[in-house]
């Protein structure tokens, strides 16, 4: 592992280089975000999650958000996907919408309590308090990048804010990113960094009590890969663990790989075995995602 692990010193960070991953807001990226739309002219910025109407307290404030609804997303950007947060909103149906200036969003990462925030200023009053064509007025945003697998809080604050003490005029929700196993997710930059289109399909076979064939489909290039096996007399105790790196030097389309691993010692009741394969991928090094498998004991022959 320590030879394997000084090969790839930091290759990872020097890929990615700085504020690649994590959260960030995609605002200038094309085409640029337009919160305008029927009878509201609209514009959006980045915001120091600090609006004004903290400190200028409003005569009349407009009540918080309705509904508010987050899904993960994909943004194309120079032909890369991105993982974002597409963030929906209603405004509620009360007289209150005409005194409605615009929306602050923080979104806070959970993990290391770093927040970003963006701002809507209404150019206009809503005209009226339903949109023209009857529902009520709704709006997406969907420019916050985030990190897969990753906990985020989000709050929709309508502003004015209220200054004063009372019925705090945001709503607020908590959403886990899914993470790099997801359909979806796997396809996104940050993802693709951590080996996530692998799809190794590892399996295994029992060939004494002491050896077990492992197969799996090895990555489109040449690469290292660590096999772990750990063996199991039934799902609590552990009995013996071994560790087989095996080196793939071909690259391109290639079949599937056998590779047998011996377990020293192996009693024969510890039948039941736990593969974990680490691939080295040059793109990931020693961060790539591993995939594992459960092989069960073989069914006792009639
Ligand atoms: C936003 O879209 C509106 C039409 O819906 C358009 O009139 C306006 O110029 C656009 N604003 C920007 C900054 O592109
Ligand atoms: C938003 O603010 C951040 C940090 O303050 C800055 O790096 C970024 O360039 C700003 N983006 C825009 C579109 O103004
Ligand atoms: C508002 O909601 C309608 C219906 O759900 C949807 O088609 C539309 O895209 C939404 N508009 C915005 C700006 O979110
Ligand atoms: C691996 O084993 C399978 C059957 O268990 C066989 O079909 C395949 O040809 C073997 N692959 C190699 C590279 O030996």
């Amino acid at each position: 592992m320590g030879r394997v692990a000084a090969a790839f010193p930091r290759l990872l960070l020097l890929l990615l280089g700085p504020g690649a991953l994590g959260l960030r807001l995609l605002l200038s990226a094309p085409p640029p975000f337009n919160c305008s739309q029927l009878d509201l002219n609209c514009l959006v910025r980045n915001s120091t999650c600090m609006d004004q109407s903290w400190l200028q307290v409003s005569t009349w404030t407009p009540s918080a958000p309705s509904v508010l609804d987050v899904h993960p997303d994909v943004f194309h950007d120079e032909g890369k996907l991105l993982p974002v947060l597409r963030i929906e909103w209603k405004v509620a149906t009360d007289a209150s919408i005409q005194y409605l200036r615009g929306v602050e969003l923080a979104v806070l990462q959970v993990n290391n309590n770093r927040q970003i925030c963006a701002q809507f200023d209404f150019q206009n009053n809503l005209p009226l308090q339903v949109r023209p064509d009857g529902g009520r007025w709704n709006f997406t945003f969907n420019r916050f990048e985030v990190e897969p697998g990753q906990m985020y809080q989000v709050t929709v604050h309508h502003l004015p804010k209220l200054g004063t003490s009372g019925d705090h005029n945001c709503k607020s929700t908590s959403y886990t990113v899914p993470d790099c196993k997801d359909p979806v997710m796997k396809r996104t930059m940050p993802c693709m960094q951590t080996g996530s289109l692998w799809e190794p399909s590892i399996d295994g076979e029992s060939l004494d009590d002491s050896s077990l064939l492992v197969s799996f489909n090895p990555g489109m290039e040449s690469a290292q890969y660590r096999i772990h096996v750990t063996s199991f007399p039934d799902e609590e105790k552990q009995c013996k663990e071994t560790t087989h790196i095996y080196e793939s030097l071909q690259s391109g389309q290639q079949h599937r790989v056998n590779v047998t691993v011996k377990i020293e010692r192996n009693l024969k009741a510890c039948c039941r075995y736990k593969i974990q394969i680490q691939p080295f991928f040059t793109i990931c090094g020693n961060d790539c995602l591993r995939h594992s498998a459960v092989i069960p004991c073989p069914s006792v022959a009639p």
